[in-house]
């Protein structure tokens, strides 16, 4: 029979005994930061503060901030704090413009993230002899792999997609008959259309827990694909330059909110303008180091994501909110900020449409324009005069509810390309 897999013991530690464990792997990150990179020995002496100087964990305030900008700068390999026979895998990230974000893991490092993940995995329900589904993308993508070496440390049945084929997914879901699938919410949506134009009924599949991250999705897109797919959507947060996908996870038992593996992981949120750090509960910019990490070890790095740092619920660690976007995503339309979260939240209001949708911003003149492109939604089978009303309807709601005019466009079915990963949301034609 299946059974539920044991915690790891510091996920039910006191606050007091985590706290003592941060402190002292947080002194060993900074001195081994110092100590064998010389871009932080630079940045720390340049910002006049020593590790030694470290005595609690708030004393991480007077250390200075790691951007995205550092690991460009020292492209590819130049804030690693190990010789390269050390490293045994490196990843990248593509941003939208420029040098991919390199990083770098020891034989440890890859055994911790391996933990984390495999600890992220049973958070979100898993059983012992499951089968994972993986579709996150293989190579320098970290979701791939990241979610390949956790769910085999889980001790679970991995099944390597990897992302595309969207045809063929879904015919060995049928046949493989998977318990956890692990894909980006929006591919999960194109594996459900999948699923429905081949005559199958998405709820039917043997699927039972769904675990999606690397890109924003709102609580009314958890609920859809829950009633869609019939299974329990849990969110999995990270980035390649704090380790990758296994952060943080959910809990399937409260599924409010990625909790910190905080015992590799030291949250901070800052006030994005003034750097000023913020207390628990407020919003800002989550701002992460590691205190285990070898090969890359990442002092206040600044992630540009969006939240607040809860209090735990099913662990004794914190929680983050979801995540409601990053300060990269924000465009401003007419001096209105909006985040492509807000208008998700509006459009799974509306069931004659799907929830698939892109906003392409545009000039006119020196006026901003912002078109949110939508699908109808096939099973609602809604006639011209539903659609009409839906359009009408979401296009309202974005106006008294965010401030801004949208133009809402409701092309075909699959009229949006399709991302097999991380979904475009925004198209930004202004400078162009
Ligand atoms: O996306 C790692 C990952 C893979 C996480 C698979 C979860 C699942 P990067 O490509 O470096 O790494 O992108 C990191 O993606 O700073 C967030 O802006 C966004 N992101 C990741 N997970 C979530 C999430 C991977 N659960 C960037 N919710 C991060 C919202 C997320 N945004």
């Amino acid at each position: 029979m299946n059974t539920a897999l044991p915690l790891d013991p510091i996920e039910t530690a006191s606050r007091d005994e985590l706290a003592a464990l941060q402190l002292e792997r947080l002194k060993w990150t900074l001195k081994h930061a110092y100590e064998n990179s010389t871009v932080y020995r630079r940045k720390f002496d340049e910002a006049g503060v020593h590790p030694e100087e470290l005595k609690t964990l708030a004393d991480l305030a007077r250390f200075p901030f790691t951007t995205k900008a550092d690991l460009r700068d020292n492209y590819p390999f130049g804030m690693f704090a190990v010789p390269q026979e050390r490293i045994s895998r490196i990843h990248a990230s593509s941003g939208t413009t420029g040098k991919p974000t390199v990083v770098g893991y020891t034989a440890r490092d890859i055994d911790t993230w391996a933990n984390l993940v495999a600890r992220s995995i049973r958070a979100a329900g898993a059983r012992r002899g499951d089968k994972v589904h993986i579709s996150y993308g293989y190579g320098l993508f970290t979701g791939g792999l990241g979610a390949h070496y956790g769910a085999e440390r889980a001790g679970l049945t991995v099944i390597p997609f990897g992302g595309g084929q969207t045809e063929k997914q879904v015919q060995l879901i049928q046949d493989f008959k998977p318990d956890i699938i692990m894909v980006t919410p929006s591919y999960m949506l194109s594996i459900a259309d999948e699923l429905e134009r081949q005559g199958v009924d998405p709820a039917s599949s043997s699927l039972r827990i769904g675990i999606f991250g690397a890109e924003p999705w709102t609580n009314d897109m958890r609920r859809a694909i829950e009633a869609r797919m019939g299974i329990d959507a849990l969110d999995i947060y990270g980035l390649s330059e704090v380790i990758g996908p296994g952060v943080a996870c959910e809990c399937v038992e409260t599924k409010d909110g990625p909790t910190i593996w905080e015992d590799h992981f030291y949250p901070e949120i800052i006030d994005p303008l003034t750097g000023e750090v913020l207390p628990d509960g407020e919003f800002g910019e989550l701002v992460f180091t590691s205190l285990t990490k070898e090969a890359l070890p990442i002092i206040c790095y600044r992630t540009r994501d969006l939240t607040r740092l809860l209090p735990g619920t099913a662990r004794t660690m914190r929680r983050m909110e979801k995540i409601t976007g990053r300060s990269d995503d924000m465009m401003i339309v007419r001096g209105v900020n909006v985040f492509p979260t807000q208008i998700e939240e509006l459009l799974l209001k509306q069931p004659a449409l799907a929830p698939h949708y892109q906003i392409v911003l545009t000039k006119e003149g020196p006026l901003d324009v912002m078109t949110l492109n939508v699908e109808p939604c096939p099973e609602s089978q809604a006639d011209d005069a539903a659609l009409a009303s839906a359009k009408a309807a979401l296009a309202y709601d974005i106006k008294a509810l965010i401030g801004v005019t949208a133009i809402v466009n409701v092309l075909q079915i699959n009229g949006i390309e399709r991302s097999v990963g991380k979904a475009k949301r925004i198209v930004d034609k202004r400078s162009s």
